[in-house]
């Protein structure tokens, strides 16, 4: 058992298998003896769920708005969730937290991204994860993956989502240390597997906890 926690995120653009993957992840914990507590952005809490109903189901939400939104559901998220998850010395895996705001608010809303990084900073109180898993989808794959109806930022134009997908391969490559690069349209097996050497290394490194300051 490990004796400080560890903050696992996963980011992705739509339909890339994230939920898949964190649930898989966190099952291969737990059977290893950890604490596991998986969370999700938007919504990891009450206040989360009323949230992301607000951003994804409740008509219009213009940019400024829904850059605020999405950094109060990650400060209530940490508050309450992570950082008290991460001081029992648990693993937190999430589906989803800052890096999804500077992609797409930051760069594919255009709302600068140093601006949506630092609300979120400050929303966080500087917590960044150890490592940050990105599924890789190609653009042209998305709409074959998204079954039923679009929500409101699933809707959004292909250059949108070209965009966000540009975005995290430059955070990748700009951070190698946090980041883990996987295709996507591997086997939902194969990718798990990738995953969880990555994070046993870093479990056995021991070099949790130790990096987590803001970038
Ligand atoms: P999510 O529940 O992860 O949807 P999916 O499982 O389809 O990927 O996220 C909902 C949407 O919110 C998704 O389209 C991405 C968007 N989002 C942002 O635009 N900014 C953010 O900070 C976060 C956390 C999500």
């Amino acid at each position: 058992m490990p004796d400080m926690g560890l903050f696992v995120t996963f980011e992705g653009g739509d339909g890339a298998g994230k939920t898949t993957q964190v649930r898989l992840l966190a099952e291969w914990l737990r059977e290893r003896g950890h604490g596991v507590v998986e969370t999700r952005e938007p919504g990891g809490t009450e206040l989360g769920r009323h949230i992301r109903r607000l951003l994804l189901h409740g008509g219009e939400v213009s940019p400024r708005a829904e850059a605020l939104l999405y950094a109060a559901d990650r400060a209530h998220d940490v508050a309450t969730v992570i950082r008290p998850a991460l001081d029992r010395g648990d693993v937190v895996v999430a589906d989803r937290y800052v890096d999804s705001s500077v992609a797409y608010q930051g760069a594919a809303r255009s709302l600068g991204k140093d601006e949506v990084r630092e609300l979120s900073m400050w929303a966080t109180e500087s917590l960044i994860p150890d490592l940050t898993v990105f599924l890789d989808l190609p653009t042209g794959d998305i709409a074959g993956r998204l079954g039923g109806t679009a929500d409101r930022i699933e809707a959004a134009g292909p250059e949108f989502h070209e965009a966000v997908r540009r975005e995290y391969r430059a955070f990748a490559e700009a951070e190698p240390e946090r980041w883990l690069v996987v295709d996507a349209r591997k086997g939902i097996d194969e990718i798990a597997g990738i995953v969880r050497e990555r994070v046993a290394a870093r479990l056995l490194g021991g070099e949790a906890a130790g990096g987590r300051r803001a970038p």
